[in-house]
């Protein structure tokens, strides 16, 4: 078996959702370009970079591009917290996003001026160039199977743990009826600000990727609020992952 050397970039945008990991390193070098803090180092041995990419689509496509860029990853992980769209899910829930979409991204009809709008009318997701000038449209991206399937078979302790679509957009939703209609219509589990967003670069990349989110908040459940303090549930989670990454996942290495 070929142990790889290439590094596993995981990406976490708030510091509540990457610091663990970081602390975790030894031997770390950090650097920071921009606003984006990497930092590299080895996690129980496998060669790991940490980025906090900061919130949202934009900061975590400049943050992906950029490390991918310096650290020539094997593959990347974005994970962090993420808000239920799937009444059924709880606050600790973990869920991998095999698909990912643009809910930020839609088509309205015309409405006169002074019509008002409404969100029941909108067309979604829309449709994003994978391709210059290309016909290749999509609107839905996936995580690599293989990092999906090594995932699968990582034990979760603190809850549940799917397989579904994730969400993505600079969007805090708290309207149910709107929640309801992206879960309803689109398969959605869950929404977040960056996923669709590293799914979009590492494909133009040619990088293997894969999503990792823990449920901190669901409208659907009064007492289940905001809480980042989950986001160490998911980083403990990528630990274990990462490990059999390292195992499993790359050239000459394929499970
Ligand atoms: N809606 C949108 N983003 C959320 N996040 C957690 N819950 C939600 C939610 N309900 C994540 C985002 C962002 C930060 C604000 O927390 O991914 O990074």
């Amino acid at each position: 078996m070929t142990k790889q050397t290439a590094p596993i970039l995981v990406l976490g945008p708030m510091a509540s959702e990457i610091d663990a990991l970081t602390a975790a390193l030894t031997a770390p070098e950090e650097t920071v370009r921009g606003g984006y803090r990497c930092t590299a180092g080895l996690l129980d041995g496998v060669p790991v970079v940490t980025v906090r990419t900061l919130i949202g689509m934009v900061n975590a496509a400049a943050a992906t591009a950029l490390a991918a860029e310096r650290f020539h990853p094997r593959c990347v992980i974005i994970q962090g917290t993420c808000g239920a769209h799937d009444p059924a899910l709880h606050r600790g829930d973990l869920i991998l996003g095999a698909s990912l979409i643009e809910m930020g991204s839609y088509y309205t009809p015309h409405r006169d001026a002074g019509a008002g709008s409404c969100y029941n009318d909108y067309t979604f997701p829309g449709v994003q160039l994978a391709a210059d000038n290309a016909g290749d449209r999509v609107r839905t991206l996936h995580s690599d199977p293989a990092l999906l399937a090594i995932a699968e078979a990582v034990p979760y302790a603190h809850g549940a743990r799917v397989t579904g679509t994730v969400s993505s957009g600079d969007i805090w939703n708290r309207e149910l009826d709107v929640i309801a209609r992206l879960h309803r219509e689109c398969g959605s589990l869950c929404e977040e600000m960056e996923g669709f967003a590293v799914a979009q670069v590492c494909r133009m990349l040619g990088l293997p990727m894969l999503a990792v989110r823990v449920v901190s908040n669901s409208e659907w459940h009064a007492d289940e609020a905001f809480d980042e303090s989950v986001g160490l549930l998911c980083q403990d989670y990528c630990r274990q992952l990462i490990a059999q990454i390292d195992l499993h996942f790359g050239e000459g290495n394929e499970a």
